[in-house]
């Protein structure tokens, strides 16, 4: 299956899930989870929500993780300040990366806006070096926004 059939099956997959559900946390924790069985090689996935300048943890799939993050910090904090989906081939090459798995080599984060505003962030991460890419960011950019769609927030 090629990465933008992928991401059109993980699509159509959450808005099944989402389906005559309004709850944020229920909507988050099932999305992570499509998300988690459905791509290949992560090591974790999961939201972090916006509240009173930090990022906390929401619904994830993977191992424990860090619970706080502040705005501007780390890969998370810098999608979420800066409103914009973040790339990262390798994350012992971003400055202020934040280590929660040993494991991780590479990472992606989009952003979670309603009516112009960050809520929080979608993360992924990878064991493998550059494991995403622009169709990466499209595709889970996509998932982010049925996610705020779908949700009452
Ligand atoms: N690596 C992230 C922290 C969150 S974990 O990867 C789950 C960051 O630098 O923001």
């Amino acid at each position: 299956m090629s990465k933008r059939d992928l991401y059109a099956e993980l699509a159509r997959q959450a808005r099944g899930v989402f389906a005559g559900e309004r709850d944020p946390i229920a909507n988050g924790a099932n999305l992570a989870a499509l998300i988690w069985h459905g791509l290949p090689d992560l090591n974790w996935a999961g939201f972090y929500f916006l509240k009173a300048r930090e990022l906390v943890l929401g619904p994830f799939q993977g191992k424990p993780a860090c619970v706080r993050i502040a705005l501007g910090k780390g890969v998370c904090g810098t999608a979420a300040a800066e409103a914009r989906s973040v790339l990262v081939p390798d994350v012992h090459a971003f400055p202020g990366h934040i280590a929660c798995d040993a494991a991780s080599n590479s990472e992606l984060v989009v952003p979670l806006i309603s009516n112009g505003r960050v809520l929080g962030v979608l993360d992924l991460d990878s064991p493998r070096l550059a494991r995403f890419d622009e169709d990466d960011a499209a595709g889970l950019e996509t998932l982010a926004r049925l996610w705020v769609l779908a949700s009452d927030l």
